[in-house]
């Protein structure tokens, strides 16, 4: 069911280092994403590749979990062993806000695809979009737009409701589990 891969696909920062994701895997779930609907089906985005040895190149590039500054995510060992780096094409179209509900789509559609292949990933936007473009040789009209993360997942993530006006904000407990506080749906709802 499509609400139970939802519940399932959450941001995962810690990952098992000895398995390794595929090249086959990536383009596995590149395929789901070219299922997906398009601004005036323009499909703007390509995909950069990352798995094997080139991950440690990217690895350091990423940022993770700005609302635990106190913690390193992923904790070192833990990191995950492929990337999806999602790009504009700006031959296509140069208006990268344009395309940004694109991207979300895609994005989305490959981590549920991962998820239902026993896998897991997280979103990275916080990067540089400069030093990922320079550190992966992507071609100039290439615009990095966003990162996501794949791998086996190996922590404990939990879903939490809250009322209106209670933090947001993810945390984690003194055993690394992961909470995520999630609005309820009556609060969501407006009529
Ligand atoms: C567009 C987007 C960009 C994100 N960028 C980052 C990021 O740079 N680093 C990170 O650790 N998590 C990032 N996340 C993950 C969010 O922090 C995460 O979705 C949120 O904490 C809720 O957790 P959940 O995805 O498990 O529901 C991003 C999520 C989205 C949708």
């Amino acid at each position: 069911m499509v609400k139970d891969l939802l519940k399932k696909s959450r941001s995962y920062r810690g990952y098992d280092e000895s398995y390794l994701v595929t090249r086959e895997q990536l383009l596995e779930l590149v395929d789901c994403a070219r299922y997906a609907p398009s601004s005036v089906n323009l499909q703007p985005l390509k995909y950069r590749l990352v798995y094997g040895d080139e991950v440690k190149t990217l690895q350091p590039l990423t940022k993770w979990a700005r609302a635990l500054p106190q913690l390193t995510l992923p904790h070192p060992g833990h990191c995950p062993t492929a990337f999806i780096v999602i790009c504009q094409d700006l031959e296509i179209s140069d208006s990268i806000p344009r395309f940004q509900k694109d991207v979300g789509i895609v994005a989305q559609s490959m981590l549920l695809a991962a998820v239902e292949m026993g896998l897991g990933g997280c979103m990275i936007g916080n990067f540089n979009a400069g030093e990922v473009k320079k550190a992966l040789s992507l071609p100039e009209k290439a615009a990095p737009v966003l990162v996501v993360a794949i791998g086996k997942p190996d922590e404990k993530i939990v879903l939490t409701q809250i009322d209106p006006g209670q933090s947001t904000d993810y945390y984690r407990d003194e055993n690394d589990v992961h909470y995520v506080p999630k609005r309820k749906l009556e609060d969501i709802v407006l009529n």
